[in-house]
């Protein structure tokens, strides 16, 4: 038996679109035994569990399936326990986590033969794009980008007391439904302001510089595509911001959106949270830290 601990993850960090990635200390639990008997029994708690396939649908039993057939592991059954504190289709990275949480379990059950790599290539497989899955793997912020043939990554330190309020609207959006509002082409201005800012982004992390946050984390490529898919987007942006965010994005494809601190987390979690229901959306603020540390074996048996 083992016990995986997966973090949630935010995706593109404004202007970096499919290649930035952070871990938040927010985690689900993935428990996989192998049994002697054929079959596969999964048992799923919290976030999402009504709705969550207990057969061969389910993606954490699929991202298993895909490492026990790379390393030649052919189990009898398999018992899974899910225990899901990341709400699903919010924008915090569930399915990331599932197939990360699903193959790290498959990969310690097969006495781990694959790198970290390896399994960012093989989960990129399955997700098509590589910010929340090597932030969930590999913990802390993450650049990641699909060369041809493999998935790069570089870790960033993330900056002392940088801390993130999360504004998780009470609706769910789909990633698919959030990439079909974007346009296959966009002006070459808009690609030149989004470079900027992401090289901004990126040396300010480094850095530690939180203040260039405000206008490192514009962006021109996919947020204003998606503002009409999240009511009140543009006011919660400008709420948290007036209560002292340093910088403020849609968490991944959304609907979520977060807000990047140092100090007033309280406050920027209330005005977040009140300024989306003044727009007939209800919805939960949590205060996250950056989870250093991605998808791990907490208890091995
Ligand atoms: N980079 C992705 C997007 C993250 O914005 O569509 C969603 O998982």
């Amino acid at each position: 038996m083992v016990r995986v601990q997966v973090p949630a993850t935010t995706a593109n960090l404004g202007p970096g679109f499919d290649c930035l990635g952070m871990a938040l200390q927010l985690y689900n639990s993935v428990e996989m035994s192998l049994t002697s008997s054929s079959g596969l029994y999964i048992e799923v708690q919290g976030e999402g569990s009504p709705d969550i396939p207990r057969n061969e649908n389910n993606m954490v039993y699929q991202a298993a399936l895909r490492v026990f057939k790379m390393v030649g592991n052919k189990p009898a059954g398999l018992r899974l326990k899910l225990i899901n504190n990341i709400p699903i289709a919010r924008g915090l990275g569930s399915s990331s986590a599932a197939i990360a949480g699903g193959m790290i379990a498959a990969n310690i059950l097969s006495g781990n033969t694959l790198t970290h790599k390896e399994i960012i290539n093989l989960a990129h497989g399955m997700e098509g794009h590589p910010d929340n899955l090597a932030a969930a793997v590999l913990g802390g912020i993450v650049v990641a980008v699909s060369t041809e043939g493999e998935i790069r990554f570089q870790k960033i330190p993330p900056p002392k007391n940088l801390r993130t309020v999360v504004a998780i609207p009470d609706f769910t959006l789909s990633t698919r439904t959030a990439r079909e509002a974007l346009p296959q082409q966009i002006p070459l201005s808009d690609a030149a302001f989004n470079l900027g800012r992401v090289a901004l982004l990126v040396a300010a992390l480094f850095t530690g510089d939180i203040n260039q946050f405000g206008p490192a984390m514009e962006d021109r490529l996919h947020q204003p595509y998606r503002t009409s898919l999240v009511p009140g987007m543009k006011k919660v942006f400008a709420a948290a911001k007036l209560a002292g965010a340093k910088g403020v994005a849609l968490s991944g494809a959304g609907p979520a959106i977060i807000a990047y601190t140092d100090d007033n987390v309280e406050l920027i979690a209330r005005v977040m949270r009140e300024t989306f229901r003044q727009n007939g959306i209800s919805a939960k603020s949590l205060i996250l830290g950056i989870s250093p540390v991605g998808a791990r074996a907490l208890e091995i048996k």
